[in-house]
C-alpha cells in the first residue's frame, strides 16, 4: 500500500518502484493489466509495463461513461476570439472521437501510423489526437505558430499518412491561413499528394474546395463508421512531439501509452488534486507538451473537465480574459506560464479588473514552462489569494519533474523554486565532470536513470540522436539541460538553460535553428544568436551577424530582410526582431562562438572571459556595441 504523503511516496518511488507504480496503474484501465514495471532488457533505454495491455483514448473517455459520468461536462471551448462558448459531455465527446477515428480509418490510418495534426486551438484538435490514439495510431501536433518549412520538417521526419488541419487559426491582429501552409509544407516535404483532413472554419480565404482531392471533416464525419478503441501494448508508442534542439533539426521526442497514462493519473490527483468533475483549465496550446498533458490526457484521464481556450491573456478583450473563463466555467485549477502572468500585470497592475468577476471557484494556480520570478509569484498570490505554484518539467519529461504536490501535502512553497523532485526523478546537480556539488552549489541538473513512467522512451527513429543528446554528458544519467542549484531542505532552483535553447514567452527556441536561417543570406560571414532578458517574454532572441567582406548593404534593410526571413522560415511566434552588425564575434581558439559571455555582456551581468578566447580586443569592441544595443532595445 503507498501512503500519502510526499517524503514516502518520493521514498518508496525510489526504493521499491515497481511496487509503487504497479500501485498507481491501478487506476487505469487494461486490457491486460501489467505484472512487470519496468523494462530493463534495452537499458540505457527503458520501458515501462512491457506486460500491459490498453487504449489511452478509452481510458480518457469510454470508461467514464461506462462509469456513468456521461452527461458530466469534458470538454469546454471558449473563444475568446470569436465570442463561442460550447460544450461537450463525456459522452458526446467520445462519440465525436469514434467517429473521427472511423474517418482515419477509412482514410488508411492504423496501429503505428502517424497522423501530423497542425491545428488552432477548436475542440477538434483534441478530437484529432484522440482519434488517432483510438486507432492505437500515433500523433504528431504541430504548433500553429510554425511556420511552412517546420511543418515540413516535422511531416518529412514522421512520415505520417493523413494530415489533419482547419482553414486557420485566429490572432487578434490577423487571421492566419493554414491551408497555403499546408500546401507548402506538403510540397517541401517531397509528399504533395499526402490526404488532408480540413475542419472548415468561417472567415478565411481558402478552403478545402481549392485543394483537389482534400477532404472535408464534416462530409467526412456524416458518412463515417465509428471505430472502437484498439488495444496497443504499453510500450507501443501515443505520440510524437517534437522540441527545438541545439541544432536546426527538432527532436522527435516519443511518448508510450501506458507509462503516460499512469504518470499523468499520478500527477492529476497528486499534483493538482484534481478529481473526477472538477475543472482544469491550462492556458497554453495543444501544440506544447503542456497542452499535450494537461489540456488534453490528463484533465480526461482524471474524469475532469478540461477547458479549450482560443484567446491570449490579454487584449482579448482585456487583462480580465482568464477570469472571466475562470468564473464562467467554473474552474478549480488554472495552469498558465508566468509570461501570461506578466502580461495580465503589466496591462493591470493592481488587478482591478478581478473586482468584476467571481473567481470563488480557483482553489490553485500552477506555472511552468520557464521560471516563475519571484515578483510576479508575489503579485499573483496576492491578487489571486489562492496557493501560487511553480513546477519545472521539458517536453522530454511529459510532467513535472518538480513541483509542490497539492494533492499529497501541504508542503511550504518557496518563492522562486519549483519545490521537490516527484516520485520516480532521482534528482542530482553535479558539476562539468559529473560530480556531485554541495547544496548551493549550482550545477548541471541531472536525472538518475531510469526515468520514471511519462518520461520520454527515445527519439523517433533515432535512439542514437537520443543517448548522444541526453545520456551521453553524465554516466547513469538524463542531462536536463538546465542548470541550478538545491537549498538545505531539497529544494531546487532552477537558473537557466546550459545550452543554445531559449525559451520567449514560454515558447522553447533554438537560437542554432535561427541561425542557419540567418546564415543563408548573402550578405552574412557568420552570426550568433542569443537570448537576452526580457520583462515580459522571460527572454527574447537578438542576432549578431558580421558582414562579408565588401558588402554593402544599408543596416535598417538587412535587418528587415532577416526579420523577414526568421519569421517565414521558423514562424512569427520566434519573436524575432533585433539584429546587430557586428565586426567580429568572440571565439575560442578553436572556434566556438563565446555566446554565454555575449549575452552576458549584453545584460550586464558579470562575466568572465575563458582564457581561450582569441582576441580580447573583439570582447572589448562587443562590450561598446553590445550593451548600447542592448538597451535601446
Ligand atoms: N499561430 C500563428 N501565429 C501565432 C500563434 C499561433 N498559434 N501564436 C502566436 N503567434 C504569433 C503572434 O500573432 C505574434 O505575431 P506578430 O509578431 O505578427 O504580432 C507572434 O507570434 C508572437 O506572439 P506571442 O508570443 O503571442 O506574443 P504577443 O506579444 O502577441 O503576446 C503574450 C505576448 C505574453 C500575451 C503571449 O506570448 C502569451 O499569451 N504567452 C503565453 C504563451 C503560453 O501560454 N505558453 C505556454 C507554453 S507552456
Ligand atoms: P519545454 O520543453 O518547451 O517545456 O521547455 C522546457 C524548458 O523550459 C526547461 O528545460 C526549462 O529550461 C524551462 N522551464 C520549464 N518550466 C520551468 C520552470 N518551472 N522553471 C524554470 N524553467 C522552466
Amino acid at each position: 500500500m503507498v501512503t500519502k504523503n510526499y517524503l514516502d511516496s518520493y521514498a518508496q518511488s525510489l526504493e521499491k518502484p515497481a511496487e509503487f507504480w504497479l500501485d498507481a496503474a491501478r487506476n487505469i484501465s487494461w486490457s491486460t493489466p501489467p505484472q512487470q514495471a519496468i523494462d530493463s532488457s534495452r537499458a540505457p533505454l527503458y520501458g515501462w509495463f512491457p506486460d500491459g495491455v490498453l487504449n489511452t483514448s478509452y481510458n480518457a473517455l469510454d470508461r467514464h461513461v461506462e462509469a456513468g459520468r456521461g452527461d458530466q461536462d469534458a470538454l469546454i471551448y471558449d473563444s475568446a476570439m470569436l465570442g463561442i462558448k460550447r460544450s461537450y459531455t463525456y459522452a458526446e465527446l467520445t462519440g465525436l472521437v469514434a467517429q473521427f477515428a472511423g474517418v482515419l480509418r477509412s482514410r488508411g490510418v492504423g496501429k503505428g501510423d502517424r497522423v501530423v495534426i497542425y491545428m488552432p486551438m477548436i475542440p477538434e484538435a483534441a478530437i484529432a489526437m484522440l482519434a488517432t490514439a483510438r486507432l492505437g495510431a500515433v500523433h504528431s501536433v504541430v504548433f500553429g505558430g510554425f511556420a511552412p518549412k517546420e511543418l515540413a520538417a516535422r511531416i518529412r521526419d514522421a512520415a505520417p499518412a493523413v494530415v489533419v488541419t482547419a482553414s486557420g487559426g485566429v490572432e487578434p491582429s490577423r487571421r492566419i491561413e493554414y491551408l497555403p501552409a499546408v500546401k507548402e509544407a506538403i510540397g517541401l516535404a517531397g509528399t504533395p499528394d499526402l490526404p488532408v483532413l480540413v475542419k472548415a472554419r468561417e472567415g478565411f480565404a481558402s478552403s478545402v474546395a481549392d485543394h483537389a482531392g482534400w477532404l472535408d471533416w464534416d462530409t467526412e464525419m456524416s458518412v463515417a463508421v465509428p471505430a472502437a478503441p484498439v488495444d496497443v501494448k504499453a510500450t507501443d508508442p501515443l505520440y510524437i512531439l517534437y522540441t527545438s534542439g541545439t541544432t536546426g533539426a527538432p527532436k522527435g521526442v516519443v511518448r508510450d501509452n501506458g507509462g503516460y497514462a499512469v504518470a499523468l493519473s499520478w500527477s492529476m490527483e497528486n499534483i493538482y488534486d484534481v478529481c473526477p468533475g472538477d475543472v482544469m483549465w491550462t492556458a497554453s496550446d495543444v501544440g506544447w507538451v503542456v497542452g499535450h498533458s494537461y489540456i488534453v490526457y490528463g484533465p480526461l484521464l482524471a474524469g475532469a473537465t478540461t477547458v479549450i481556450y482560443e484567446g491570449k491573456p490579454v487584449g482579448t478583450p482585456d487583462a480580465g480574459a482568464f477570469w472571466r473563463v475562470i468564473q464562467d466555467h467554473r474552474v478549480n485549477v488554472l495552469f498558465t506560464a508566468p509570461t501570461a502572468l506578466r502580461a495580465i500585470r503589466k496591462a493591470d497592475p493592481e488587478a482591478k479588473l478581478l473586482e468584476r468577476y467571481d473567481i470563488s471557484s480557483l482553489r490553485t494556480l500552477f506555472a511552468a514552462g520557464e521560471r516563475l520570478d519571484t515578483d510576479t509569484f508575489h503579485w499573483a498570490s496576492r491578487v489571486l489569494g489562492v496557493p501560487v505554484v511553480d513546477h519545472w518539467w521539458q517536453t522530454e519529461t511529459g510532467w513535472a519533474i518538480c513541483a509542490n504536490p497539492r494533492g499529497l501535502d501541504d508542503l511550504p512553497i518557496k518563492a522562486g523554486s519549483p519545490s521537490v523532485p516527484m516520485p520516480g526523478f532521482r534528482l542530482n546537480i553535479v558539476d562539468g565532470s559529473g560530480g556531485d556539488v554541495e547544496n548551493g552549489t549550482e550545477g548541471n541538473i541531472v536525472l538518475g536513470l531510469p526515468l520514471p513512467p511519462g518520461t520520454l522512451t527515445t527519439l523517433w527513429r533515432d535512439d542514437e540522436r537520443y543517448i548522444s543528446s541526453y545520456l551521453q554528458a553524465f554516466e547513469g544519467y538524463y542531462a536536463t539541460g538546465d542548470s541550478g542549484y538545491r537549498d538545505e531542505e531539497g529544494y531546487l532552483y532552477v537558473m537557466g538553460r546550459t545550452d543554445d535553447i531559449i525559451n520567449v514567452a514560454g515558447h522553447r527556441l533554438s537560437t542554432g535553428a535561427m541561425e542557419q536561417v540567418i546564415g543563408q543570406h548573402p550578405a552574412v560571414a557568420e552570426c550568433a544568436v542569443i537570448g537576452l532578458a526580457d520583462p515580459l517574454k522571460g527572454q527574447r532572441p537578438s542576432g549578431y551577424v558580421v558582414l562579408k567582406s565588401g558588402v554593402d548593404v544599408p543596416e535598417e534593410i538587412l535587418v528587415k530582410d532577416l526579420v523577414a526571413l526568421v519569421r517565414r522560415d521558423i514562424g512569427a511566434v520566434a519573436d524575432f526582431k533585433h539584429v546587430t552588425v557586428v565586426e567580429a564575434l568572440p571565439k575560442t581558439r578553436s572556434g566556438k562562438i563565446l555566446r554565454k559571455t555575449m549575452r552576458q555582456i549584453a545584460d550586464g551581468d558579470e562575466y568572465t572571459v575563458p582564457s581561450t578566447i582569441e582576441d580580447f580586443a573583439v570582447i572589448e569592441k562587443l562590450i561598446e556595441t553590445l550593451r548600447p544595443a542592448a538597451a535601446g532595445d
